[in-house]
């Protein structure tokens, strides 16, 4: 009911009815991205022929977070400890993969990420308090492949959309190991440091924009914020843990919040400071949010407590500067220094949320926080993506989905799932959603975090165990290249599979 309340305003501000979105055009704007997204860590291991030294990147929390023996053995990481040589093999398959994209589907976008410990490895780039002293400590090699990476995709007339950080943060910046079994006395805190960690990831950005400016133009900060704070600080839990997984620590996970914050703020600055034209956004994992029963008025009014806490409060940060730090929906004070940091808003929509209402604060000193999600984190509800679309909209910034799919799309519910979600997107285009582009998750079957291989999300199934890691379309391939090459959806798939 809150919802829907939510769209008539988000409607009704928009200056369109529901009448008028009823007629939404049938084709997507001319210069609409169509493509996939991935992430670093998630496709490059598996190499077939390139060693695993130099195939995977061993400097990141991550690595150390899925590989550590003692981790996996903790039943409270849900690690499948899956070797990282099954994922898909990204770092040497580019270029086969990039000419599919192009050629197969007929997208022109790919999302993929700068791992930032490829780049700089070692603890001793820390000591850098310029872009010029950073450079200094760049690993060649590395710095290669990214110039090689994005040339293949500007050859090929695909525009890469660059993340500076998708979860994965050098080691010497954050041990999770160290911090899961003692997160008070750690040394290397990760996003709990914000002195070193801001920094550090502003220098680090500036240079990358410096470096790949003349290839990428849209940049995107931090993915998904919510989960790096939910799974690593809060709510670990079989549906993912991010480092260092530890549980309902809630100051330290609002401290996090905030870092991440003003972190986003001076990697927009930096890279603007290097590209002044530059496209950059933050990437917020949306949800649609339900009242578990939306009769019961606690339930509703939780509801709208996790639709601020989880989509709106960082956004109300780093577009207008405001700072609530007690989540009580009324900002405490208006920072300029973060305020208009953001070009575009990257959206990644996956879920809808079942919220159970709490009549007093879960958190004693968060009056906000008076909800529960109940429920899976993968509830498949395509009307959802309009909806948080015309959340988005509500900031008046062009909007990109940054990321939207389906676990396992084989056969008809994988169909299903995305011609529903492009009728969504058409709609939100017709609710006068500045759209930009569409980028599915993902291109290739890769390592899902915590879960290994055993999620797969590929447009192309790629079989963990074959060495030579060949990719086959599956049917959701086929049909998002019937939708990317018509710019529409066809008739046929929206009587098939539509709603
Ligand atoms: C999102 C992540 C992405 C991928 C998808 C399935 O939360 O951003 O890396 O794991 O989920």
């Amino acid at each position: 009911m809150y919802l829907a309340l939510a769209l008539a305003l988000a409607l009704s501000c928009s200056g369109k009815d529901a009448d008028t979105a009823a007629e939404a055009p049938a084709a997507f704007p001319d210069d609409f991205y169509w493509g996939a997204a991935t992430a670093g860590f998630q496709v490059e291991p598996g190499c077939p022929t390139i060693s695993a030294e130099v195939c995977e990147d061993r400097g990141s929390d991550w690595y150390q977070w899925v590989t550590d023996e003692a981790l996996i053995g903790e039943s409270a990481t849900h690690l499948a400890g899956e070797p990282l040589s099954a994922a898909p093999g990204h770092y040497e398959l580019y270029e086969e993969d990039i000419a599919r994209l192009k050629d197969e589907l007929g997208a022109n976008a790919l999302r993929v990420s700068i791992e930032w410990s490829r780049l700089f490895p070692d603890r001793a780039a820390e000591a850098a308090t310029t872009v010029d002293e950073l450079a200094a400590f760049v690993d060649p090699e590395a710095l290669a492949w990214y110039h090689a990476y994005f040339q293949a995709m500007r050859d090929q007339g695909i525009e890469p959309f660059v993340t500076l950080n998708h979860y994965t943060l050098p080691l010497w910046l954050h041990d999770g190991k160290a911090c899961y079994y003692d997160i008070d006395g750690c040394a290397d805190r990760g996003w709990l440091d914000g002195d070193r960690i801001i920094p550090a990831i502003a220098l680090y950005s500036g240079f990358c924009a410096r470096e790949f400016g003349g290839e990428v133009d849209w940049w995107m900060t931090l993915n998904e914020p919510f989960a790096v704070i939910l799974s690593g600080y809060l709510l670990p839990g079989e549906d993912r843990t991010n480092p260092p997984g530890v549980t309902l620590e809630v100051d330290y996970a609002f401290e996090v919040l905030w870092n991440m914050v003003e972190a986003h703020a001076r990697m927009y600055d930096a890279v603007h400071a290097e590209d002044p034209t530059a496209m950059v956004g933050l990437v917020p994992n949306l949800v649609a949010a339900y009242p578990e029963d939306e009769d019961d008025p606690i339930d509703v009014e939780g509801t709208a407590a996790l639709d601020y806490l989880y989509n709106r409060l960082m956004l109300n940060a780093t577009i207008r500067g405001e700072v609530d730090r007690d989540l009580d929906r009324v900002a405490e004070s208006t920072d300029a220094d973060l305020a208009g940091r953001m070009d575009f808003i990257g959206v990644n929509y996956y879920t809808r949320l079942t919220v159970m209402g709490l009549e007093a604060p879960l958190f004693a000193d968060y009056p906000g926080s008076t909800f529960y999600p109940v429920g899976s984190f993968w509830q498949n509800y395509p009307e959802g993506l309009r909806e948080v679309l015309n959340l988005a909209a509500e900031y008046e910034l062009p909007v990109v989905v940054t990321e939207n799919g389906t676990p396992d799309p084989d056969g008809e519910e994988g169909a299903q799932s995305l011609v529903r979600h492009a009728q969504a997107l058409r709609d939100a285009i017709g609710d006068g959603v500045d759209l930009r582009g569409y980028l599915y998750w993902s291109l290739v079957d890769n390592y899902e975090w915590n879960h290994g291989m055993s999620m797969t999300f590929g447009l192309y199934e790629v079989p963990p165990t074959d060495p030579e890691k060949p990719r086959s379309p599956r049917l959701v391939a086929d049909l998002y290249s019937q939708i990317v090459q018509a710019n529409a959806i066809p008739e046929d798939l929206e009587a098939e599979y539509g709603e």
